[in-house]
């Protein structure tokens, strides 16, 4: 599966930071712009400052994408979430990650890389760049949440 070129904002924690590597490689094989915020190595870290970047600049921006990968993704997702306009969703499988995209909109993708492996990671990531969001009764659930 190909997506079309993308922006794409990636970060991890030290628990997510193999899978990452990986996927920075799967990325770039294939045409995205990936920029790396960290984190650089498997030392610990705290996840929540790797969060908090690529979440503003995906707020900023509403054509980056983002992925953060910490030990479960869960951590990510509710730090991300914290930041308005930022719709991220834990996707650790594939009919999540098409529902994220397809229902929610979602423009952050978190995954536990102690959850997933390498290969199903890469086929995640694929279904969320390459499902559009459905937009219509969709858009409307958004927009209660979002609007207050
Ligand atoms: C780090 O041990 C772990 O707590 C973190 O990677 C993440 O899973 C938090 O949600």
């Amino acid at each position: 599966m190909t997506a079309t070129a993308q922006k794409i904002l990636i970060g991890s924690d030290h628990g997510g930071y193999i899978l990452k590597e990986s996927l920075k490689k799967f990325l770039s094989a294939r045409g995205h712009e990936v920029i790396d915020v960290g984190t650089d190595s498997e030392s610990s870290v705290d996840y929540p400052g790797y969060a908090m970047e690529v979440a503003k600049r995906v707020a900023a921006d509403w054509t980056l994408m983002g992925i953060l990968i910490c030990g479960t993704g869960q951590g990510m997702c509710m730090v991300a979430n914290r930041v308005p306009g930022v719709r991220a969703a834990v996707c650790n499988d594939l009919f999540t990650a098409r529902m994220a995209r397809a229902h929610n909109n979602a423009n952050v993708l978190t995954m536990g890389g102690r959850v997933v492996g390498p290969g199903l990671a890469e086929e995640i990531v694929s279904v969320f760049l390459n499902t559009p969001f459905e937009g219509g009764r969709h858009q409307r659930r958004i927009d209660l949440f979002e609007q207050g």
